[in-house]
């Protein structure tokens, strides 16, 4: 069987910096992974990779067999790959609806025309798409209202909102609950395992209870390589892990 996506020795460098050093990772149809490890471990950079926002300095990555390295964050995305983002990419002066119908469009289209708003009507199945979304995130009854003004937990569900918009087969999250409280992080975490039915998920996520909570593989990132890779037990078990990351918590 395939897997859904590889991505094989992956190598960033940004100048004298190796930010990701030969990751690789493979992800299952259906399943949740999990990538933690420290600040400035190359989670994002690698998470970037994947989504064809960066070129890999060296290696390659797959979905669904077939070769994406360097193909371009649009051409990934409209392949099946849709990626939330770390910093927010909402427009605050648009409404909720508006931004969801960017990303919407995008996908089907390559690009979004100038009459963008004006031919949502027209564009078939969008205004279902759009509405199926709102609701999905649980911002249905928010549709109207200017993104800036939304309170911040759901701020962060409409930018899953906006990878969701995509209908993405695979959706990689980049601490999708950075910064909740925790009633917004239960919220988080309820959503992404309703989403879990339909879509694969890849999650960078600092806050272990949503990790160990949701996924079925944890990758842990240290200094740009993989330090370990396995289900949540293994890397709950994992001394090396322990030492590096989860600062023998156990022992104490
Ligand atoms: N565009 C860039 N140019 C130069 N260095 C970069 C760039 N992007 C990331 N880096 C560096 O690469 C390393 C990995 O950064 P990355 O953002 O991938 O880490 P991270 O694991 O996502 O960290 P965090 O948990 O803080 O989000 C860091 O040292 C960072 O400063
Ligand atoms: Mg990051």
């Amino acid at each position: 069987m395939t897997a859904l996506l590889e991505a094989r020795e992956l190598t960033k460098r940004f100048g004298g910096l190796t930010a990701v050093d030969r990751a690789s990772l493979t992800v299952e149809e259906g399943t949740i992974t999990a990538l933690i490890g420290p600040n400035g471990a190359g989670k994002s950079t690698f998470f970037k990779m994947l989504a064809g926002e960066i070129e890999p300095t060296e290696g390659a990555v797959t979905f669904r067999g077939r070769p994406i390295t360097g193909l371009g964050v649009a051409r990934v995305c409209r392949l099946g790959i849709g990626k939330s983002h770390q910093i927010t990419q909402i427009f605050p002066n648009l409404t909720v609806t508006e931004n969801v119908v960017i990303p919407a469009l995008a996908a089907r289209r390559g690009s979004f025309r100038a009459d963008v708003f004006g031919s949502i009507r027209r564009v078939d199945g969008l205004a279902e798409l759009v509405a199926r979304t709102l609701a999905e995130i649980g911002l249905g009854d928010r549709a109207g209202v200017r993104a800036g003004e939304l309170a911040y937990g759901e701020k962060r569900r409409l930018e899953i909102g906006l990878a969701l918009a995509t209908q993405p087969q695979l959706l990689l999250l980049d601490e999708p609950a950075a910064g909740m409280s925790p009633a917004e992080i239960a919220e988080t975490v309820a959503l992404i395992q309703r989403l879990r039915a339909e879509v694969t998920i890849v999650i960078v996520e600092h806050d272990m209870d949503v990790v160990f909570g949701l996924a079925d593989r944890i990758m842990v990132m240290q200094n740009g390589a993989t330090i370990a890779y396995g289900t949540p037990e293994e890397i709950r078990a994992d001394a090396r892990v322990r030492e590096a990351y989860l600062g023998g918590a156990d022992d104490a």
